[in-house]
């Protein structure tokens, strides 16, 4: 099932709203995001892992956008957050702040002291360092944190190089080896300032097998076994996000393989469980909706050169990323392949490359699918390009998330000086 789907006549719609509708309304670029379509898969994640009791923090670094929060905060969705901008989201959201866990490597005194005077549930710290300078806000604010440690289990994901992120060469957690992690429990466990939460591991994201997962749950449970055999308490495992989706189908994502994978190895284990998807509940519930400029023949290749861009979304520059890219209008044939580029002045600067593509003109509307997540939350005003505006359709109803940004409100975010 998909949330983009053609109607009667062939159209392209969102959960059966007409998109050249939205953009006739919102204008173009556009980024649409099916309400439907995000509850379903965030449902879909809660019953794949339910026999766990796992609970489910929504990775805000995929689409902070808070009427998206707000929507699976409904669901019963936690937020997984990386900085104290997406603390300050996940609360205007609804997400009550013991529901929310702070990952990341670099957490400021600022971060610390803000996710501990909100009531966080859960920091989860990434070096020695990180709980030396937790330990200290904690205590010149008379407060408990509670930390659990991100560990590194040096597992390869199998993922692109860029959002691998569970082996030694990469900058996250801190290393099972030598017993650092272990060490470093034991200390937290015997510091007043400080409750320990347990263990946490993310190591990736777009995951499309199974196995690195295992390998690095089962590690994860080596350590946490360890520790409990020491006589420490060790009430959660976060086991992350990273679970991928299929960006060729762009359709909903299948998580009963996951589920049985966490049932077997932690169903009878008793730790509490968490999880942090992101990509695998927003991806294919969002799309960029763009309108062709120009087309232009070039000596070997033909160019489709439309009103989004890099700077809306960066994905398929930044990590060799494939979308789908279709028309509005009913499909017709392929005419031959076309690169689909932007405005911007980077030949970097695509959305799509070597696509087979119909007869094409300016003003034809397309839909660069499966860009609900890590699109606009990556977006840029480079080349002074105001960021593409946000819908949400939900039960027939096309709501403004965040219109676009206009070229006043940049400008008006800077000063010039006044020089001698
Ligand atoms: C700590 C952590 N948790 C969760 C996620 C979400 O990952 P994904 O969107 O692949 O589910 C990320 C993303 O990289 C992350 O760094």
């Amino acid at each position: 099932m998909s949330a983009f789907y053609r109607d009667a006549h062939n159209h392209l719609t969102i959960d059966g709203v007409s998109l050249d509708g939205l953009m006739a309304e919102f204008g173009s670029p556009l980024y649409v995001y099916s309400g439907a379509g995000l509850e379903r898969a965030f449902t879909a994640f809660q019953a794949a892992v339910a026999p766990v009791s796992g609970k489910v923090h929504f990775a805000l670094k995929a689409n902070s956008a808070l009427g998206v929060i707000a929507l699976l905060a409904r669901c019963g969705a936690g937020a997984d957050i990386v900085s104290a901008g997406e603390l300050a989201r996940a609360l205007a959201a609804g997400i009550a702040a013991g529901d929310v866990v702070f990952s990341g490597v670099g957490k400021t005194a600022a971060d610390i002291r803000a996710a501990l005077a909100a009531g966080i549930g859960q920091l989860n710290a990434e070096s020695a360092e990180e709980v030396a300078q937790i330990s200290a806000v904690a205590a010149a604010m008379g407060v408990v944190a509670p930390v659990a440690l991100r560990v590194n289990v040096d597992v390869d994901a199998g993922t692109h190089a860029k959002i691998s992120t569970g082996q030694r060469s990469n900058k996250f957690g801190i290393s099972t080896d030598q017993r650092e992690a272990a060490s470093l429990y034991a200390s937290i466990d015997a510091d007043p300032h400080i409750k320990p939460m347990g263990l946490a591991v993310h190591i990736g994201s777009q995951i499309c097998d199974l196995a690195p997962f295992e390998r690095a749950y089962a590690a994860l449970l080596d350590v946490a076994n360890g520790l409990r055999a020491s006589g420490l308490d060790v009430p959660c495992l976060d086991l992350g996000g990273g679970v991928g989706v299929d960006y060729q189908q762009a359709s909903d994502t299948d998580f009963s393989a996951y589920g049985a994978l966490v049932t077997r190895l932690f169903k009878d284990s008793g730790f509490a469980l968490g999880f942090e998807p992101g990509r695998a509940i927003a991806a294919n519930n969002g799309a960029l909706l763009t309108e062709v400029i120009y087309v232009k023949q070039g000596d070997n290749k033909r160019f489709v050169i439309v009103d989004a861009a890099m700077n809306d979304l960066i994905r398929p520059t930044l990590y060799d990323a494939y979308h789908p890219i279709v028309t509005l209008a009913p499909p017709q044939n392929t005419i031959g392949k076309a690169d689909i580029v932007g405005p911007v002045c980077e030949t970097g600067d695509y959305l799509g490359l070597d696509r087979d593509m119909p007869t094409l003109a300016a003003g034809d509307k397309l839909a660069v699918l499966s860009a609900g997540a890590y699109g606009a939350v990556m977006a840029s005003s480079y080349n002074t390009r105001p960021p593409a505006g946000e819908v949400l359709v939900h039960d027939g109803k096309a709501h403004l998330l965040r219109p676009a940004r206009s070229f006043d409100s940049l400008l008006a975010e800077e000063t010039i000086p006044v020089f001698d």
